[in-house]
């Protein structure tokens, strides 16, 4: 099956940058969100960034940002968003009961033969799916932060997720000019469960006072040739994700997992990073 149409649910930091990616590959995009409000902001940022990152930097003339602009639509209704699409890719937060509910649904109005993906960065396929009737077209397509640069996409094969599907979700991840690795499902995949792990120690150890947060991200920046500090990503893909990862893999997993006691206090405190301007940096 060729995928033409994509409807991507939640437009938040992933979402938007999702359909961003899709509608520059040529591909037309619904893009979906809560409010009326939340879409005409998010309207507005993807215009800008396409502006400042594309246009500016010589990427795109003008008439093909334009042409680019012109693949998003913008929903708040998912019965009107899905309709003839071939893929479904969801990236709203990263909550089990809130995904299920939501794959529920799509599996009872999409077509058989539309493929259903969760960009989760943690939680199990299987279990996202396991409310579904056709969970045979149910995969894990986890793009990575911002979704238009990095190379990555890991695809996660649930336990009932078909070849075929498998096999659709990979062209099309390679169409995209990404690098596609298959993981079996299992909670955290490859990526989350090894990033969170070095990020939570590196929280931890900003709490213990071992080092300044520059020190801490530096150390690594320069050691490890890391393009990024931990704290400096912990930032960037916001500490509600990491906070959530954090305490699913614990429940899976057990003690070693446990997120940081400073973690879970700046997220209390509605610090969660670039998305707040407030986190281990301001911005
Ligand atoms: N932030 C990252 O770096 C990153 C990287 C890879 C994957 N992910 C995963 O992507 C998903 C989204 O993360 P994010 O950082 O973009 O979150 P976010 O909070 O920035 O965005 C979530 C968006 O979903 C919308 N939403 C919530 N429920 C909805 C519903 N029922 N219908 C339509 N829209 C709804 C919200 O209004 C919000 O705009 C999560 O599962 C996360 O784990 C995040």
């Amino acid at each position: 099956m060729e995928i033409k149409k994509v409807c991507v649910i939640g437009a938040g930091v992933m979402g938007s940058g999702i359909a961003q990616l899709i509608a520059i590959s040529g591909y037309s995009v619904n893009l979906v969100d809560l409010s009326e409000e939340l879409l005409k902001n998010i309207k507005e940022k993807i215009e800008q960034n396409i502006d400042r990152h594309y246009v500016a930097r010589n990427k795109f003339s003008k008439e093909e940002a334009s042409k680019i602009l012109n693949n998003i639509h913008y929903y708040t209704n998912i019965e009107e968003a899905v309709d003839k699409v071939q893929l479904v890719i969801e990236a709203i937060y990263e909550d089990m009961n809130l995904k299920q509910v939501l794959f529920a649904k799509l599996d009872s109005i999409c077509e058989k033969h539309v493929i259903l993906a969760s960009n989760t960065s943690s939680l199990s396929i299987t279990d996202i799916a396991s409310q579904c009737q056709h969970q045979n077209r149910i995969v894990g397509i986890h793009f990575f932060n911002p979704a238009t640069v990095m190379k990555l996409i890991e695809l996660i094969k649930g336990d009932k997720t078909t070849d075929e599907t498998l096999e659709i979700a990979k062209n099309f991840s390679k169409g995209l000019k990404k690098t596609v690795v298959t993981i079996n499902d299992s909670p955290g995949f490859v990526t989350s469960r090894l990033i969170y792990v070095l990020c939570n120690e590196a929280i931890n150890m900003k709490m213990e006072g071992i080092a300044s947060t520059e020190d801490i991200d530096t150390a690594c920046k320069l050691a490890f040739n890391f393009p990024m500090g931990p704290l400096e990503l912990s930032d960037l893909v916001g500490l509600d994700i990491y906070n959530n990862i954090g305490e699913y893999l614990n429940k899976e997993f057990g003690d070693k997992y446990k997120p940081s006691f400073l973690l879970k206090k700046m997220v209390n405190k509605k610090r969660l990073g670039r998305k707040s301007r407030k986190g281990f940096y301001d911005y």
